[in-house]
């Protein structure tokens, strides 16, 4: 059969010319990483700054971890038996012995930090965010990579259910100030002895299924049941629509907390599904559990986690804290919501108009040139300039890619008369006025005097 056509993809960038000398090959970036280029800044700042705004205004407080940390950080608080300690890290061992990990997430170094410095004894809750790259040795596809950058808030020291709530309501709230429309789904898992029956009531249900379960799913079933839930494998589906249901096994604690938690994000308008069949990959987590995927058509969209979270109230002990400290969190993925965002907002990724070009000719204007733009930015004008360019066509059409609607321009004349020429770049017009009232002059044009 003739292969049908397929529309050219543009690519993000430029292909890089093909190499005239010969020499060694050029040095491609690792597989899974990638460049974040200027492309992209416009979206990676605006998301930076609603999440940096929500967080600050509901009183997180920045913090950043080390980047490598003790590998048992990780064997302890994640869990031994989960895909990130399994199969995902990069770990290594130092020349001085130490064995280290490149940070898989945040939360376990930040429970680690909490202990530490002693936060215990700060009033709680302590409420912290951070906006970090993480590392995992994952099957590269597409919003998979081996090192992305997650946003994420964390709440340490107190149990209310009122905190589940914001830590879920802040997820859905930083993506909708971004522009990305998004569902909760959420669920509980309730406390460790509860859960400890589930499990066990899991099994006995899918052992008696053994016969039709994946070579994968057979192994989850003795090392990890509770991960049977979230198995991909088509005949998984029926298998656990029979299968019996958290909630049915739930203590009453629980399941008050996770009424209020869902009481809270009614209140707050946040749009929310129950998914019975969440369990999250990571072992840390007790009771609220969630996931926040984006609204979409297209169903492998609205399947990939933008974000996800919960409370983790026994993930302190583990790591020898010596007493209980209740907690919730949750993390963005931030490459997943920066995709999401490019849909919604395509105009976003456009340069930066500017409103005035400083242009110039010969050496001297340039001085002069260099020292006026300085002078326009400093009195916060939108300035642009091309100073390492020599002839005035090409820094013109410099000027109107970016939009500028005046230009100010100094060649060897105007130094000498102490001048500068202030060109309406729409009109074609143009007027001298003195080099000492350029900024004044350009403010009245913009109406900013
Ligand atoms: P997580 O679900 O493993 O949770 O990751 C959170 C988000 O990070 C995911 O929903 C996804 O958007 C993004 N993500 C994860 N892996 C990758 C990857 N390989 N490539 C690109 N994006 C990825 C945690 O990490 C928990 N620490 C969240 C948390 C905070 N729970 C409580 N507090």
């Amino acid at each position: 059969m003739p292969m049908k056509p397929q529309p050219m993809k543009k690519p993000d960038v430029t292909p890089a010319p093909a190499p005239v000398k010969k020499g060694p090959a050029p040095i491609q970036p690792i597989r899974g990483m990638r460049d974040i280029l200027p492309a992209e800044a416009s979206y990676w700042k605006k998301l930076y700054r609603e999440a940096e705004q929500l967080s600050e205004d509901y009183g997180y407080e920045r913090i950043e971890t080390p980047v490598l940390e003790e590998t048992a950080l990780y064997v302890r608080g994640v869990g031994k038996q989960t895909d990130i300690v399994e199969k995902e890290m990069y770990s290594f061992d130092t020349a001085g012995g130490e064995h280290v990990s490149l940070r898989p997430e945040g939360t376990a170094p930040i429970m680690r930090s909490y202990i530490h410095h002693g936060m215990l004894n700060r009033p709680q809750p302590v409420k912290l965010w951070y906006w970090s790259p993480m590392f995992r040795h994952d099957r590269p596809q597409s919003g998979r990579y081996r090192e992305f950058w997650q946003f994420g808030c964390e709440s340490l020291g107190d149990d209310d259910p009122v905190l589940d709530a914001q830590m879920a309501f802040l997820a859905w709230k930083t993506l909708k100030n971004a522009g990305v429309e998004s569902v909760v789904q959420i669920n509980s898992i309730g406390t460790l002895e509860s859960r400890a029956n589930y499990k066990n009531a899991l099994v006995a249900y899918f052992r008696t299924k053994r016969h039709k379960l994946s070579e994968d799913d057979k192994k989850r079933l003795v090392k990890n049941p509770l991960r049977l839930l979230d198995s991909k494998e088509p005949e998984m589906q029926e298998l656990k629509a029979e299968a019996p249901q958290i909630m049915d096994w739930l203590d009453e604690d629980s399941k008050a907390h996770f009424m209020q938690v869902l009481e809270y994000l009614d209140e707050a308008g946040v749009s929310y599904q129950l998914d019975p069949y969440l369990v999250r990959g990571l072992d840390y987590y007790t009771m609220t559990v969630f996931e926040v995927t984006p609204v979409s058509d297209n169903a492998d969209v609205a399947k990939l986690a933008l974000g996800g979270g919960g409370r983790y109230d026994g993930l302190a002990e583990l790591l020898g804290s010596g007493r209980p400290v209740p907690a919730c969190g949750f993390a963005l993925g931030i490459e997943r919501v920066v995709t999401r965002m490019k849909e919604a907002m395509p105009d976003l990724g456009a340069p930066e108009k500017r409103d005035v070009f400083v242009a110039q000719l010969g050496e001297q204007g340039r001085k002069k040139a260099f020292a006026i733009f300085e002078e326009l930015r400093g009195s916060g004008i939108r300035a642009a300039e091309a100073l390492s360019k020599k002839a005035i066509k090409a820094q013109m059409e410099i000027a109107n890619k970016m939009g500028a609607k005046w230009a100010v321009i100094i060649g060897q004349k105007e130094v000498l008369d102490g001048t500068a020429i202030v060109r309406d770049m729409d009109a074609g017009t143009q007027e001298i006025v003195d080099a000492r009232k350029v900024v004044q002059e350009i403010k009245k044009k913009l109406g900013k005097e």
